[in-house]
């Protein structure tokens, strides 16, 4: 509980958010005729209730660990169809005030206008909106919870050595593996990443949603992760928020690799590899947590590393050109996941220093940005964008051109 305590500010922000967009949706579903005066009140007071479907889920699977995934999912797509609603509103109503703009610039307009305003203000258009929406958080749910395809990305290196061309990275992100995805899920993953034979797995953060003591058997399969030199975790927001000291502990009492603020280094084919990585800048909110578990710090990460390829993992993609400067030759990230939704793109992007998916160039290095493999629990949905699995192929100049043609953006 101690975890959670310490997480109150995403109540507090969660929470006020959507009552906030609760209270537009409502005065912009009902507080209008023809919606009958009598339904006004119980409607804005469900809406109310349906907008908190995301904190109240994260306290009940806190307070009861084994809630069913039935219905953690019930909540989820709850969640994901007011998410959905509220889009198609704000569209709607943007259609409506240029409408309005239209009729006051523009003195020819015949009158026809304000049976259109009436036609998106009534009942049956407010019910299609209800109905996409739910037909939207269905396809976009059975999207998000499928075991993800694998996507193969070639990556140019500049001065890679001829020795590491070919090199293969599996690269997971955001599995957030605890109130969405069961354990057979995190066992498909598993075997489709080790099916690629790679010679590194490199899982770039938030790969927990919950304690140890609550999801430690579904997290386990992890240790199964194979691959020729290792398989390295890197951590996310939310392993803070699930409480990182346990988990850190947990994952090496497992034998698996965890980098904080620090590196490793690796013989591969006669040549040197660093693969380092960063803790979370949330770290900043856990006051308890200093030294490895502080805040990120590339230089630290870097400290006391031979020369070679140096590979990055960041959970967040933000400070990529930053690190290009540091001497990082690659990074890779997640925490974006893609967007998730096609009508959140360009904001997340904004939030992510303009990275939100795929291959960009920050500065002279490649920054390959994860969509996700897994995502957020709360609002279990992707429309516009897919989870996968990478597989990135690195290559040396001389094979670099044809790799950039279609994911540098
Ligand atoms: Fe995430």
């Amino acid at each position: 509980m101690a975890d959670y305590a310490r997480n109150r500010m995403f109540f507090a922000s969660s929470t006020t958010l959507m009552l906030v967009v609760a209270g537009y949706m409502s005065l912009s579903l009902f507080w209008h005729d023809p919606v009958p005066v009598i339904w006004r009140i119980p409607l804005t007071i469900l809406l109310f209730i349906i907008s908190q479907t995301i904190t109240g889920m994260r306290v009940l699977i806190t307070k009861r660990p084994d809630l069913p995934f039935l219905l953690v999912r019930t909540g989820g797509f709850i969640s994901s169809s007011f998410m959905v609603l509220s889009w198609l509103v704000l569209l709607r109503d943007l259609l409506l005030a240029l409408g309005f703009l239209a009729v006051l610039l523009l003195p020819c307009m015949t009158g026809a206008e304000e049976k259109m305003f009436s036609a998106m203000l009534s009942i049956p258009a407010e019910l299609v909106m209800l109905a996409a929406s739910l037909i939207a958080a269905s396809i976009g749910m059975t999207r998000a919870l499928a075991v993800p395809d694998v996507k193969s990305v070639e990556i140019p290196v500049r001065g890679l050595p001829r020795d590491l061309d070919g090199l293969k990275v599996a690269h997971l992100s955001d599995l957030h593996i605890g109130s969405t995805f069961t354990g057979k899920w995190l066992e498909e993953v598993v075997q489709r990443t080790n099916a690629l034979e790679p010679d590194f797995t490199l899982i770039t953060g938030d790969l927990a949603d919950g304690t140890p003591d609550r999801i430690g058997t579904l997290v386990h399969p992890i240790t199964e992760l194979r691959a020729r030199y290792d398989v390295v975790i890197s951590v996310g927001n939310h392993d803070y928020y699930s409480g990182l000291r346990p988990w850190v502990e947990t994952w090496r009492r497992w034998g698996m690799t965890v980098l904080l603020n620090s590196h490793r280094e690796y013989d591969v084919r006669g040549r040197n590899v660093v693969i380092a990585a960063v803790t979370d800048p949330c770290a900043v909110l856990f006051r308890s947590l200093d030294g490895e578990m502080g805040a990120p710090d590339v230089r630290r990460a870097l400290d006391g590393a031979d020369e070679g390829l140096r590979i990055l993992m960041s959970h967040r993609p933000g400070q990529a050109e930053q690190n290009a400067a540091l001497g990082c030759h690659l990074q890779l990230s997640g925490h974006t996941h893609g967007g998730q939704f096609f009508f959140l793109f360009p904001l997340v992007s904004r939030l992510n220093g303009g990275f939100r998916s795929g291959l960009y160039k920050a500065g002279s290095m490649p920054l390959y940005v994860s969509p996700g493999t897994g995502m957020w629990g709360y609002v279990p949905m992707r429309l516009g964008v897919g989870a996968e699995i990478t597989l990135i192929i690195l290559r040396s100049a001389a094979d670099a051109g044809r790799a950039e043609k279609e994911e540098t953006h």
